[in-house]
């Protein structure tokens, strides 16, 4: 499966879930995860997220963010449907480690 990664955090640009043909993005207040059981591997979304998010679940970076799109996945809404992205989402693109803004 693919997994959703920190650079998701306060981007939430969502052209994502606009490309997703299994609608398998479930929404958090501050990101999105994949679910990964959903998820068919298409590999569609990654290079259509602006923050570079997104990343096979083999990738180096997806680590630490395979467990937590499992996780949150099972918790969070459905989303099947690109809404409008936060005011300052572009400010937040090139922000380093911004899990412990998200989730402290
Ligand atoms: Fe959806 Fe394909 Fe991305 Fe999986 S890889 S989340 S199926 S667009
Ligand atoms: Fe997040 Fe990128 Fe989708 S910022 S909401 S993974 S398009």
């Amino acid at each position: 499966a693919y997994v959703v990664t920190d650079s998701c955090i306060r981007c939430k640009f969502m052209d994502c879930v606009a490309v997703c043909p299994v609608d398998c993005f479930y929404e958090g207040e501050n990101m999105l995860v994949i679910n990964p059981d959903e998820c068919i591997d298409c590999g569609v979304c990654e290079p259509e997220c602006p923050a570079a998010a997104i990343a096979a679940d083999t990738a180096p970076e997806a680590g630490p963010w395979i467990a937590l799109n499992a996780q949150y996945a099972a918790l969070w809404p459905n989303i099947a449907e690109k809404k409008e992205p936060p005011a300052d989402a572009a400010q937040w693109m090139d922000v380093a480690d911004k899990f412990e803004s998200a989730f402290s």
